[in-house]
């Protein structure tokens, strides 16, 4: 016996599930006969292959080949394996959606070559609506699995075997089709003079920095909840506290050297170690001006606490009274990044200054999802360029230099150089420096254009 394409739809049973048919089998018998066509296997594969471990004589029964070999083959695997997910579903109606075309042809080449409106109401129809409607899942569905299988037969794969979503490999096939199209575009590397990305531990990096000749720092460090950078896991983002602060007092302590007497340096965290962060900083000798809500609308969900959605942004400066902070900062183009009051917006008030205010310490910026325009593809913790540009144009002059110890995909960097701040940055992963140079490089090429 072979199997009919039709009743490879879906994938087969494995381990503990085939275990289970096997055993019921053989305590109660082959309930359901399996439906052949000749020598070919419609529907039963898996009663087939448990009665051939079992050794024992499987029951057939003889379609009587009345009505469409697909949609019976769909339905009785759709209505029998209730469990399988709506993209495990839409993932056999892709593979429907061929056999219902290759049946429509056949029925076609049997009236004669009729063109598909000649023929009756009751066979006439788009191959994907009939595969929609047999496998219970809407057209885009089955489009969506389709595009994934001929794009991505692996991602496909994973779909049947019910080990992804088809939302999440549309994701990655996206990322996927970014990166391709990132890395098919050559730039040249930024010059070195205005922008350095090194691979390397920030601290030993650092240490190889003069004394007071940074005027900004901006470190967003992994904030050690188990994130996986580069392939290393959750556990290396998952260290016992006294190593994760100790390690942080090293870098603050190294950061605090390098900033110009007028330097000003902002560290972001989340609120697990924020106090203590905050303790550090103050220990390297630094004046806390503020501590920024970055307020991420994005935030998670929780139901047994408040959800957090917020990251707090310390702001210290190395002299409490002389340090650099532009009120009316504006970007290159002169787009001003004073904000709106609600003197104006809400009171309408005549004596309101016209040219706005200085924002607040709340800042209102969506994180980047998934699939927003600016994200790197295949790095997790990317953050929006609009917070650190806010940074870099209130609390940075042109000309001068900005470092990042915890570079990443090289937010910093971009928001920096394109902004006429020079910029040296580290981070531990060869993979991300090499993607944050091509980044600078791509900013670069843009601004360029648009000028
Ligand atoms: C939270 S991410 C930074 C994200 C960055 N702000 C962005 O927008 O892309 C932290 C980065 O620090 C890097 N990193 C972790 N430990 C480091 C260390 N000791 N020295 C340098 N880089 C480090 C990680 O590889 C990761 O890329």
């Amino acid at each position: 016996m072979t199997f009919h394409p039709v009743a490879n739809m879906l994938p087969l049973l494995q381990g503990e599930a085939f275990d289970d048919l096997v055993s019921d089998i053989k305590t109660n018998g082959q309930r359901h006969a399996i439906l052949k066509a000749g020598n070919q296997i419609i529907d039963g594969r898996n009663r087939y292959r448990a009665c051939q471990k079992l050794g024992i004589k499987p029951v057939f029964e003889e379609w009587d080949g009345k009505g469409s070999l697909v949609e019976i083959s769909c339905g009785l695997n759709i209505k029998r394996r209730q469990i399988i997910s709506i993209s495990q579903r839409a993932a056999a109606g892709a593979l429907a959606e061929i056999e219902f075309a290759k049946e429509a042809k056949d029925r076609q080449r049997k009236a004669g070559g009729a063109v598909p409106s000649q023929l009756p109401e009751s066979v006439k129809g788009d191959a994907r609506d009939f595969a929609a409607r047999a496998c219970g899942v809407s057209a885009t569905y089955i489009t969506a699995a389709k595009k994934i299988r001929l794009e991505s037969p692996g991602l496909f794969k994973q779909i049947q075997n019910g080990e992804t979503t088809l939302a999440k490999a549309k994701r990655s096939l996206c990322r996927q089709e970014k990166t391709r199209r990132i890395e098919a575009v050559n730039l040249p590397a930024p010059d070195p003079k205005n922008c350095q990305i090194i691979k390397g531990d920030c601290v030993g990096q650092l240490e190889s920095l003069p004394w007071n000749s940074v005027r900004l720092i901006f470190a967003d460090s992994p904030y050690n909840i188990g994130i996986d950078y580069a392939g290393k896991g959750p556990k290396a983002d998952l260290k016992p506290d006294a190593d994760f602060l100790g390690k942080a007092k090293q870098w603050i302590g190294e950061c605090a050297r390098v900033l110009t007497p007028d330097g000003s340096m902002f560290v972001m965290m989340n609120s697990k170690y924020t106090d203590r962060i905050g303790v550090i900083l103050a220990d390297a000798g630094l004046h806390r001006r503020n501590i920024i809500i970055w307020h991420e609308e994005f935030g998670t969900h929780a139901s047994d606490n408040f959800a957090p959605c917020a990251r707090f942004i310390h702001y210290y400066t190395k002299d409490a009274k002389s340090f650099v902070f532009n009120s009316d900062a504006a970007r290159s183009n002169g787009a001003s990044l004073r904000v709106k009051s609600r003197r104006q917006t809400v009171y309408k008030d005549k004596r309101a200054d016209a040219s706005g205010k200085v924002p607040s310490n709340v800042w209102d910026i969506p994180r980047l999802v998934d699939n927003a325009a600016e994200r790197m593809p295949g790095f997790p913790t990317q953050i929006p360029l609009e917070l650190v540009e806010r940074i870099i144009l209130f609390c940075s002059e042109p000309g001068d230099l900005v470092i990042d110890p915890f570079t990443g995909s090289g937010t910093t960097a971009v928001a920096a150089v394109t902004n006429g701040r020079r910029f040296v940055g580290f981070d531990l992963e060869e993979k991300y420096v090499k993607a944050a140079t091509a980044r600078v490089s791509r900013a670069i090429a843009e601004m360029n254009k648009g000028n």
